[in-house]
């Protein structure tokens, strides 16, 4: 139901229980109505969240995407997916990433969501080894029935964009992925195509200037690509997806976490102490907190289109949203001031896959 039509059928609802209530349901009234019965509660209304133009795309991003590697990884059940995704829409999310080795995900948002296609941009990628063996994930062949099965799972007939999951530069200088790629493009089984990774192999994806779009590693603890690749990759007018945009949370842990995972981004913490990211702003869900600054910065990066944070948790993506329409951009002082602990602490610090 459209939320315009949702609000209508709560409100007449209401109007009717209160009837209901009052016993008097098809009576005729011997007294006159009390004038001032308690107004039904005002729904709050969805967060409304800026968009921005997806470098040299048609599309046009909520800044807010969704990560959808925790719900394959940890085996969100599918009605919770489904709950998940669904208000996350109605809210206003419209970009959904995946991946074909991310353990069940691309089927999930399948079940989810295929039946409402229009409202979403719809990213997944290929080539790492769900189904093929490390060497063989980047040949064309095996990367065209990857993108056939990616089809098959989501149940669509075309993705928006398809990116090559981190390979190395030396694969990419084969030619033999990107040409894969390319192929689908030219068949219409996606709109465009990009380059998922970090570092140097980012790096070279750009200067080949075939991509339309770049997922990188950038978050208050993974800043390399500020310098590296995001300018070169405006200049080419590439759509960029900030991956990992919250850090994964490692300041959750009081402790290093057992989980490798998170290990880089724990470690890198503890040096850079930010102040929002220790005592009682670790838990704060406000703007100011961990998380909200945290997300305000990744969006702040100049060059940045679209943060996918992953969850598992319904409510999460609207919360999230709430967050960065309270709290807004970023101050230009508090940027800088995570800039500058950044360039103190982070040497040799690169990007984490
Ligand atoms: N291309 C690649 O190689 C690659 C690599 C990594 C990631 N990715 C993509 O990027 C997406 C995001 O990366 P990620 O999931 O690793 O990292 P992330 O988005 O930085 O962190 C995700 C974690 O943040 C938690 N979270 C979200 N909002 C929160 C809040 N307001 N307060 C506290 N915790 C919060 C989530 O937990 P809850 O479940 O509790 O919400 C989840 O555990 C992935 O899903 C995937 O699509 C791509």
């Amino acid at each position: 139901m459209p939320d315009s039509n949702r609000r209508n059928f709560l409100l007449s609802t209401a109007a009717l229980a209160a009837i209901a209530a009052s016993g008097r349901a098809g009576q005729p009234s011997t007294k006159p109505e009390p004038i001032n019965k308690p107004e039904p509660k005002a729904l709050k209304p969805d967060p409304v969240l800026e968009k921005r133009k997806f470098g040299n795309t048609d599309m046009m991003v909520t800044v807010l995407g969704f990560g959808g590697a925790e719900i394959g990884f940890q085996q969100t059940a599918v009605d919770t997916v489904k709950t998940l995704l669904n208000s996350a829409l109605d809210a206003g999310l419209n970009v959904i990433d995946t991946a074909e080795c991310y353990a069940g995900s691309e089927e999930s948002i399948g079940a989810a969501v295929s039946h409402r296609r229009k409202d979403y941009y719809l990213f997944t990628k290929v080539g790492h080894m769900d189904g093929h063996s490390a060497t063989d994930g980047w040949t064309k062949g095996s990367i065209a029935k990857s993108i056939d099965r990616s089809l098959e799972r989501l149940k669509t007939d075309h993705l928006d964009l398809v990116l090559l999951h981190s390979c190395d530069k030396a694969t990419l200088e084969k030619g033999e992925c990107i040409e894969a790629l390319e192929a689908a493009k030219k068949a219409g089984k996606t709109r465009y195509i990009g380059y998922s990774g970090d570092t140097i192999h980012a790096q070279y994806a750009i200067e080949t200037g075939r991509f339309d779009a770049l997922q990188t590693s950038v978050n208050i603890a993974d800043q390399e690509c500020i310098e590296l690749t995001l300018p070169k990759a405006k200049e080419k007018n590439m759509g960029v997806i900030a991956k990992r945009p919250i850090a994964n949370v490692a300041w959750r842990y009081d402790t290093k976490p057992e989980n490798g995972y998170f290990v880089e981004y724990w470690n890198r913490l503890q040096k850079l102490a930010y102040d929002f990211t220790q005592g009682e702003a670790r838990q704060d869900q406000g703007p100011k907190g961990a998380a909200g600054t945290a997300l305000r910065f990744t969006l702040a990066v100049p060059g940045v289109h679209v943060a996918i944070v992953g969850t598992t948790r319904p409510e999460r993506w609207k919360s999230n949203a709430q967050m960065l329409h309270d709290g807004g951009a970023l101050s230009p002082e508090q940027f800088k001031a995570i800039r500058e602990k950044w360039a103190k602490v982070s040497e040799g610090w690169t990007g984490q896959t």
